[in-house]
């Protein structure tokens, strides 16, 4: 298939997987196979990102360890989004220096969006020395390369260069769940909200061929998968660069005629590309979970135009009601910024007037965060904290008391839900998920995970739905 995006080359691929065969044989003299630990901050991309590093670790004759305690490699996958995930993730890598004092010949590295920043490259570099590899997420295909390097003690190894990207096919991958699986379709981001890091660090919109992605979906749904989410930081922008006309919502068709059992979900959508053939799609294919993360961010059209969204509120509101048309029930979620630079109170209250008037399932708020290299963080900030407090905890007890009052109306009915966990809770041995994705307590036997079953909903609060097998 001809396209715009490049393709890393198979032969550069199977170098990397002789680096693998190169470290195995190394790691197979020691007395016992050494330890991996993969930390994942950040999105679903990210998780799924962890999981291929996993794979690749695997390759390489590590064992996969859940704690960073006497591990021989420690891999921190980073996130850039906001302020408060980089403190985390650096506060977590400065404790690191201990385990390393004792174990001069533990591996540290760090990648994932944080490394392609060029402060945060230039940070570790001076004042975290214990840090031996850096590498961006468009870098991630190369790890082996990249660890052999630095297992083979030639110094500090730091991969930061801008870099758009490419795709990457044939990694092996570890998945971390037997019910769940994350399916990226493409990577990268093009549209540049004014607040966003994320253009900066996963480089330009690339697509997976179809081909590929639906081979992938059908040894996932031959494995047992039953819940299948495909990731792409904007879903509905798939295929521009391929050609042979595929688009997103022609990519969900021809992944709900995979056979099997499994529900389709995706993450996330653009409302300004969430058209309605995507709601067509989603309405006549049953595979297709009925819910849609449709993230807004203000409800204020000066606002929405400062952070370069592309769309009003009117135009947010008439694609809520064209889905809502189709699919009356669908759960629908959003993601919602307050305190963008310049925003006043009034402005603020625009969006929380446009959260009573869709009702959303679920919301995930967030108080801006100034991202170093985004236009926004050039902006006038005159707002206090405090005023952007008080308006975040306006919102998010609106948005409880929806939250409760949409679950309520769940009580007294009957749902198809994907059993899928044990129970934290004696009183609910097994947690479901309702086809839209809300969260079910139950009671029964734990032979019942990884089936569907009906489920009658009997009570709920505003984080989850109890209920009892039909
Ligand atoms: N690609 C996805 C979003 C990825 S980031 C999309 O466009 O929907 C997830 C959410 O983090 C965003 O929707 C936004 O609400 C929030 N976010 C992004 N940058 C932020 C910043 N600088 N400060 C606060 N929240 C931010
Ligand atoms: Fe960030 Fe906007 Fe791209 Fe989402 S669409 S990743 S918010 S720039
Ligand atoms: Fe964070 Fe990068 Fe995802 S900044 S949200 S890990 S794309």
């Amino acid at each position: 298939m001809k396209r715009t995006t490049p393709v890393i080359p198979a032969e550069d691929i199977q170098r990397q997987k002789e680096y693998c065969a190169q470290l195995r044989a190394l790691n197979s003299r020691l007395p016992s196979p050494p330890l991996a630990y993969v930390d994942t901050y950040g999105c679903q991309q990210n998780e799924a990102d962890s999981e291929l590093l996993r794979g690749m670790l695997c390759e390489m004759g590590y064992e996969i360890a859940d704690t960073d305690r006497g591990a021989d490699v420690i891999v921190i996958n980073t996130c850039a989004i906001r302020e408060h995930a980089e403190q985390r993730v650096f506060g977590n890598v400065g404790a690191l220096v201990h385990g390393k004092r004792k174990n001069p010949n533990q591996v540290i590295c760090l990648c994932g969006c944080m490394a392609q920043e060029p402060h945060v490259a230039n940070r570790l570099r001076q004042s975290y020395r214990h840090v031996d590899l850096v590498f961006g997420p468009q870098q991630l295909w190369r790890f082996p390369e990249l660890l052999r390097r630095v297992a083979l003690r030639r110094g500090r190894v730091f991969e930061t260069e801008r870099d758009d990207g490419a795709i990457a096919e044939g990694l092996p991958v570890r998945r971390s769940g037997k019910l769940k699986a994350w399916v990226s379709i493409m990577y990268g981001c093009n549209n540049f909200c004014s607040y966003c890091i994320v253009p900066y660090t996963r480089g330009r919109e690339r697509s997976r061929e179809p081909d590929i992605i639906l081979r992938e979906i059908e040894g996932l749904a031959a494995q047992g998968y039953k819940d299948i989410t495909l990731l792409g930081q904007n879903v509905n922008s798939y295929g521009k660069d391929l050609e042979g006309g595929w688009d997103f919502p022609r990519l969900l068709e021809a992944a709900n005629a995979v056979p099997g059992e499994f529900l389709l979900r995706f993450m996330t959508s653009h409302p300004k590309d969430a058209t309605d053939r995507l709601f067509d799609v989603m309405a006549r294919c049953e595979k297709v979970a009925p819910a849609i993360h449709l993230p807004f961010q203000s409800g204020n059209d000066r606002v929405l135009g400062a952070m370069n969204r592309r769309y009003t509120r009117g135009q947010y509101l008439e694609k809520v009601a064209a889905l809502r048309g189709r699919i009356p029930d669908v759960v629908l979620t959003s993601d919602v910024i307050v305190g963008f630079p310049g925003e006043t109170t009034p402005e603020f209250e625009d969006t929380l007037s446009l959260i009573e008037e869709v009702r959303f399932d679920a919301l995930f708020t967030f108080i801006y965060s100034p991202r170093k290299g985004t236009p926004a963080a050039e902006l006038p900030d005159p707002q206090p904290r405090g005023e952007k407090s008080a308006n975040f905890d306006r919102l998010v007890e609106a948005q409880n008391r929806i939250s409760l009052e949409k679950h309520r109306a769940y009580i007294g009915s009957v749902r198809r839900c994907l059993i899928d966990g044990a129970g934290e809770d004696p009183r609910s041995s097994l947690t479901a998920r309702t086809a839209g994705g809300r969260l079910v307590h139950l009671d029964g036997d734990p032979a019942l995970i990884g089936r569907f079953a009906d489920v009658r909903i009997t009570d709920c609060s505003t984080w989850a739905l109890f209920g009892e097998l039909v």
